[in-house]
């Protein structure tokens, strides 16, 4: 496994100037600061208060185009099949529908949210370890196009739901590659060891015995191997030439393969790491799996939403402590949890034009939960900062709301989508009350 990005300080890390200048959505006016697209994040603090997430329409269809452009170029029949979970607010979902995207869900939650964004069961791909009965019902019944299964458990379950509704399930065998990702550790999925797919030594077997079933029509084979894989392209094509290969076994034998799914996990640059291209991605999936002939699927999240949004939040005070400055936010691990989890490293840029010329110092970037795991950044170089300053955390727009919580009573942030020069509210900021709304006590209770 790779080491995790660490916290802790380090020269290396890249200036506002290079953070801005890899970020076609954001840049820096000399009066209005930080801009998103053309609405500049300081208005929209002002407007909607903080913490807010703030998501880009333009680089989400920048970001789908370039992908599609790229899997076109390489020839491939392919579909995308957006992974809802990286950000499932009903602005973008609709947005990358309007570009042509399908969807990847993988709970009753996700596809009743994709189809109230206009995304069609009959685009979308379920995936998931412990798909519930009643979510595979729902799915069928929906339309799914696609559902893809994790263990010869679930195939008997799907097969017995679907066989009592009158269908024929369209099932793909996820197969687990056990191939290492070089990822963090607690987002790697491609290795034997984890809870994911079927073990490739068995898939064969499984495959033969979901066509003797009533309930399933096996369609393909699937894999996802990890995710913000920027190790470039190996792992990626040692999991798909293995599925290249067992394609060839199971049609040897006179199984039908309709598609397989590539899975997700492209990564992004958060600080400095030379993420691949979806170009490299491409090419990857041609030299292993284009001589099949077979239409494949793609399930990309954090590519496609990552770079397209921040979350914004203000300085609630700057705190001398006996060793160190500490920069204490109105944001905190229940808003973006990646530092707390996954010692993620995300640029945090100041919103006002003259933090941009201001001397620099380390300082550790925190929230205000009551546990020191809530440390956004540790000796990050920037300005002093005043009560109610703006800063925004980049690359803010995949796993970050979605992984929001309540802890501390605090509400879930605001979400705002800029297009262009407009600015509006996707999601209203929870407020106490509606905290308080959903508790109940019991009639015999007597304090
Ligand atoms: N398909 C499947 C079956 C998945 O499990 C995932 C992500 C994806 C597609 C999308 O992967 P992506 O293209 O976004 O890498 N919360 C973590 C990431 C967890 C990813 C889980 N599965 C984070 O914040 O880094």
């Amino acid at each position: 496994m790779a080491a995790p990005l660490p916290l802790a300080p380090d020269s290396a890390d890249p200036t506002f100037t290079e953070l801005l200048a890899a970020r076609p959505a954001l840049s820096m006016h000399a009066h209005d600061g930080l801009l998103m697209d053309e609405v500049p994040l300081a208005r929209i603090a002002a407007e909607f208060g903080t913490p807010t997430w703030v998501y880009s329409a333009g680089t989400l269809r920048r970001r789908y185009r370039a992908l599609k452009a790229a899997l076109d170029a390489a020839g491939l029949d392919a579909s995308i099949h957006y992974a809802t979970k990286a950000n499932d607010n009903q602005a973008v979902l609709r947005v990358l529908r309007a570009e042509g995207a399908g969807a990847d869900i993988v709970s009753a939650g996700e596809l009743r949210a994709t189809m109230a964004a206009g995304i069609p069961a009959g685009v979308t791909v379920f995936s998931g370890v412990g798909k519930t009965p009643g979510e595979i019902r729902f799915a069928l019944e929906a339309g799914i196009f696609q559902i893809n299964a994790e263990s010869a458990e679930e195939i008997e379950v799907i097969s017995a739901i679907a066989a009592g509704l009158g269908l024929r399930a369209p099932v793909s065998l996820r197969v687990n590659p056990d191939v290492d990702a070089r990822t963090h550790a607690k987002i790697t999925t491609g290795r034997a060891e984890n809870k994911f797919g079927i073990a490739f030594e068995d898939a064969h077997a499984l495959y033969a015995r979901m066509a003797a079933l009533p309930g399933i029509r096996p369609i393909g084979i699937a894999t996802h191997i990890g995710s913000q894989i920027t190790d470039g392209m190996s792992a990626y094509r040692a999991a798909y030439a293995r599925l290249a290969e067992m394609v060839r076994g199971l049609r040897a034998h006179g199984l039908p393969v309709e598609r397989v799914d590539c899975g997700g996990g492209l990564g992004i640059p958060y600080r400095d790491e030379i993420a691949p291209t979806p170009e490299a991605l491409a090419g990857a999936i041609k030299a292993t799996l284009g001589g099949l002939g077979v239409p494949v699927m793609l399930e990309p999240g954090r590519w496609l939403v990552g770079p397209a949004g921040v979350l914004l939040s203000a300085v609630v005070l700057q705190k001398q402590g006996a060793a160190r400055r500490f920069l204490v936010l109105d944001a905190a691990m229940n808003d973006l949890v990646r530092p707390a989890m996954y010692e993620a490293w995300h640029g945090i840029l100041p919103v006002s034009p003259l933090a941009h010329v201001a001397p620099l110092s380390p300082a550790d970037v925190v929230g205000p939960v009551c546990e020191s795991g809530d440390t956004f950044a540790k000796g990050r170089v920037l300005p002093a900062m005043a009560p109610g300053d703006l800063v925004a955390f980049l690359d803010a727009g995949a796993y970050g709301a979605v992984m929001s919580s309540t802890y501390n009573a605090r509400p879930l942030a605001a979400e705002v989508l800029v297009d262009g020069a407009r600015a509006a509210l996707v999601r209203v900021r929870q407020t106490h009350e509606d905290l308080l709304a959903h508790q109940r006590l019991p009639e015999w209770f007597t304090p």
